[in-house]
C-alpha cells in the first residue's frame, strides 16, 4: 500500500470527542462535555429555510455564498462589529471551522507557524497541522483570569510565526479580552508583520464584559475575523459561518480555496442564515440570559463547596480545578463518567495550562447542569477524602 505522508498525520484526537463517544454509550450520562445549546433552532428560521428550498433555492450559489447573504452579512458586521466591510470582503463558510481551515491553508506556508492561546480549542491545532502549518502557543494564566499579557504574546513570537490567533470570548476559558489589549495585539502584529486571526464564534455571549472585534483597530487589513451562526442562533447542525477579510489578495486566494474545499456552502443553510439575520433577535437574548443563569448557578455551587473555578465573562464554558481529586484531568473525566455518569472535557485536551482541570459546558439544560455540578462536587470531595485517608495510613505505616 502507498505510505500515508500527509501533514494531517500530525494531528492527535480531540479529548472532547473521545469523552463524547464514551458518553454516547452511556444512556444515563449528563452531557457537559460539548458546547451544544440545549434549545433547537428557532422554528421561524427553519420554516423560512424550508419554504425557500420549496421555492427553488436548491442550486449551487457562488463558492463564497450568495450575493444576497454576503450583502446582509456586510451590513451586520458594519452595524454590530464596527468592521468597514463590503459584501466582497465576506466569505460564507461551512461553519466557522471551515473558515479557520481555509484561513490556515491560505496564510500558512510549509514551516509557517500560527500562535494559539494556551489553553486552546483543540480544533485550531488540528486544522493548522492538517493545512501543513506549525503551531506555537502563548500563555494565558488562571491568576490573570486567562487574559494574556502583551509581553507573553510578544515573547512567544518566533522566526517562523506568521499569524496570531485571538479568541474572545474564549473557549475554553470564558475570558473576554479588554479593548486596550486587543488594540495592542493588533499594533504588535503590525510591528512584527503578522496576520491576526480573530475567532469570534461567541461574539454575542458575554455576561459582564463588552465584546470588541480586534479588526476595529486594524489600519492595514491584516486582521481576519471569523464568525459563526452555530452558537448565536442555536444552529450548530446547519454548518454556517463566515469570515471577513479586507485584504483583497488574501480574499481572492480564499475565494479559490473555497471553490476547492466546498464548491459552495449548503444553500439550505444559507437561506436559514438570511432568516436568522432578518428576523427577531429575541431568541438570542433569551439564550444568553439562560447561559448567564447557568454560569451563576454553577459558580455559586462550586464556590460553596470550596472548588476553584474560572468565572467566565463570556462564551458558555466553565473550567474547574479538580487537582484535589487527581493531578490528571483525564483520569477525573473518565472516573466521573464511570462513577457519577457526568461527561466533562479533560483540561489536558486544551493544553498545559489546564492540566488537572475539567471543562463543563453551560449551554445545556439548567436542571441537568445543577445535577452534574452536584455530582462533580461529590466526586471531588470523595476522592479528596480518600487521598487524605491513604496519606494518613502511609504516615502510620512509616
Ligand atoms: C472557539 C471556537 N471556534 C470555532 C468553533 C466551530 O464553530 P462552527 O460550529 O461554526 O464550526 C467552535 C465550536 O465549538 C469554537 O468553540
Amino acid at each position: 500500500m502507498p505510505t500515508i505522508t500527509s501533514p494531517a498525520l500530525r494531528m492527535s484526537r480531540s479529548g472532547i470527542r473521545a469523552l463524547m463517544e464514551l458518553a454516547l454509550a452511556d444512556p444515563q450520562a449528563i452531557r457537559l462535555e460539548v458546547g451544544e445549546p440545549a434549545q433547537n433552532t428557532p422554528s421561524s428560521i427553519m420554516d423560512a429555510a424550508f419554504a425557500d428550498a420549496r421555492a427553488g433555492h436548491t442550486h449551487y450559489t457562488s463558492s463564497v455564498g450568495s450575493e444576497e447573504l454576503r450583502a446582509e452579512l456586510a451590513t451586520k458586521v458594519r452595524r454590530d462589529n464596527g468592521l468597514p466591510a463590503t459584501a466582497d470582503d465576506v466569505i460564507v463558510t461551512h461553519g466557522a471551522m471551515s473558515a479557520l481551515s481555509m484561513l490556515f491553508t491560505a496564510v500558512l506556508g510549509p514551516g509557517d507557524e500560527v500562535l494559539l492561546p494556551d489553553p486552546e480549542f483543540p480544533n485550531w491545532r488540528m486544522a493548522a497541522l492538517a493545512a501543513g502549518g506549525e503551531v506555537g502557543t502563548y500563555p494565558t494564566r488562571a491568576e490573570h483570569g486567562f487574559v494574556p499579557t502583551l509581553e507573553d504574546i510578544e515573547a512567544s513570537i518566533g522566526p517562523s510565526t506568521r499569524a496570531i490567533l485571538v479568541c474572545s470570548p474564549n473557549n475554553p476559558t470564558g475570558a473576554v479580552y479588554p479593548p486596550g489589549l486587543l488594540e495592542e495585539i493588533v499594533d504588535l502584529a503590525r510591528r512584527r508583520d503578522l496576520w491576526v486571526i480573530s475567532d469570534e464564534c461567541y461574539e454575542v455571549i458575554t455576561f459582564d464584559a463588552e465584546h470588541v472585534s480586534p479588526a476595529v483597530y486594524d489600519t492595514d487589513d491584516r486582521v481576519i475575523t471569523v464568525f459563526s451562526f452555530s452558537k448565536t442562533h442555536s444552529m450548530t447542525g446547519w454548518r454556517m459561518g463566515y469570515l471577513v477579510s479586507t485584504h483583497a489578495p488574501l480574499t481572492e486566494l480564499l475565494v479559490q480555496v473555497a471553490e476547492a474545499a466546498v464548491a459552495c456552502p449548503s444553500v439550505l443553510a444559507q437561506r436559514a442564515a438570511l432568516a436568522a439575520l432578518r428576523g427577531s433577535q429575541e431568541h438570542v437574548s433569551t439564550a444568553v440570559a439562560g447561559y448567564r443563569a447557568n454560569r451563576d448557578l454553577a459558580v455559586r455551587a462550586l464556590a460553596e463547596a470550596g472548588l476553584r473555578c474560572s468565572i467566565p465573562q463570556g462564551a458558555f464554558y466553565l473550567l474547574v480545578d479538580v487537582r484535589d481529586a487527581h493531578e490528571d484531568g483525564n483520569a477525573v473525566a473518565l472516573r466521573l463518567l464511570a462513577e457519577e455518569h457526568v461527561a466533562v472535557a479533560p483540561g489536558e485536551t486544551f493544553g498545559t495550562a489546564t492540566a488537572g482541570w475539567v471543562r463543563l459546558s453551560l449551554a445545556g439544560d439548567a436542571e441537568a447542569l445543577a445535577d452534574g455540578v452536584a455530582r462533580l462536587i461529590r466526586f471531588v470531595q470523595g476522592a479528596r477524602a480518600a487521598r487524605h485517608r491513604s496519606r494518613e495510613q502511609d504516615a502510620l505505616v512509616r
